[in-house]
């Protein structure tokens, strides 16, 4: 195994530019410092990793437990050449990326939750949380945020988030080396991303709805203060879930949150 430290990252990712590795033992949250980086203009591909984070952060200004010494807090400084508007598709394609490579260490039950979850056998493994740049006319940068449970054990997990979330290990009865696992993540966000970049969110589409259960199930969207509910019918080629309600209107979904009804 691995130690997951700055020589070895460095080491197995030579060569690269894209995953040029900043590392940090401890930072608030590697969103934040990548985000501090690309406003002093690192280039696209660098990535910030850390072993620890002091303030990870989730999507509606969730907290990301971040305990040191067990896991993988990521994130990507990417600027592609889009409008504003299709910045959620590099959220779904960064889906795929991770479930791909987490489907290499389990075989079975891994699965993409819209917008942004990986899950293994229903609970959760990783948080994918992407912020953005902008200005009228096009994205400046976008930072692609990942956080997989690599090496928790069930007490792990505080006891609020323990029976919905899991880790590789748990999963697989077997401790997963970091470092190989950030090559692979690496090595699979970029083959993705230049799909995305080169043919659009519509050759990105089928591997998504492949990794996902979301079509016909029946869901409750949450957003804000507003419920609705409806048959998923899949998501389309920007990216947005298709809901039948149960009026028969078809609705498209850009935001929220995405239930399955039991
Ligand atoms: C979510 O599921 O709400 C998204 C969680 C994203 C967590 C990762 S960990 C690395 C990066 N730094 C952060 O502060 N958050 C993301």
């Amino acid at each position: 195994m691995n130690a997951f430290d700055e020589q070895n990252l460095r080491a197995a990712l030579k060569g690269r530019t894209f995953g040029s590795i900043v590392f940090h033992g401890e930072l608030d949250s590697t969103n934040t410092e990548a985000w501090r980086l690309a406003e002093r203009g690192a280039p696209e591909g660098t990535l910030v990793v850390a072993d620890r984070q002091t303030r990870g952060r989730g999507r509606m200004d969730r907290v990301w437990y971040s305990p040191p010494g067990g896991n993988f807090y990521g994130s990507f400084i990417l600027r592609p050449p889009i409008t504003p508007d299709r910045a959620p598709q590099i959220t779904l394609t960064a889906g795929v990326a991770v479930a791909e490579v987490l489907s290499r260490y389990c075989p079975d039950g891994v699965e993409i939750k819209w917008p942004n979850d990986v899950l293994i056998k229903g609970k959760k493994a990783c948080g994918i949380l992407t912020e953005m740049k902008a200005v009228p006319a096009g994205v400046v940068f976008v930072i692609l945020g990942v956080g997989i449970n690599v090496n928790m054990e069930a007490s792990d997990f505080t006891a609020e988030i323990r029976d919905r979330a899991t880790s590789l290990m748990l999963e697989t009865s077997a401790a997963v080396d970091r470092v190989a696992l950030t090559v692979g993540l690496v090595e699979s966000l970029e083959k993705w991303y230049r799909v995305f970049l080169r043919d659009g969110f519509q050759a990105v589409r089928g591997q998504w709805i492949a990794r996902s259960r979301l079509a016909g199930k029946r869901i409750r969207v949450s957003f804000k203060e507003r419920t609705q509910t409806g048959l998923a019918l899949g998501i389309d080629d920007e990216g947005a879930v298709v809901m039948r309600e149960d009026t028969g209107l078809i609705r498209r979904i850009t935001a929220g949150d995405v239930t399955e009804e039991k």
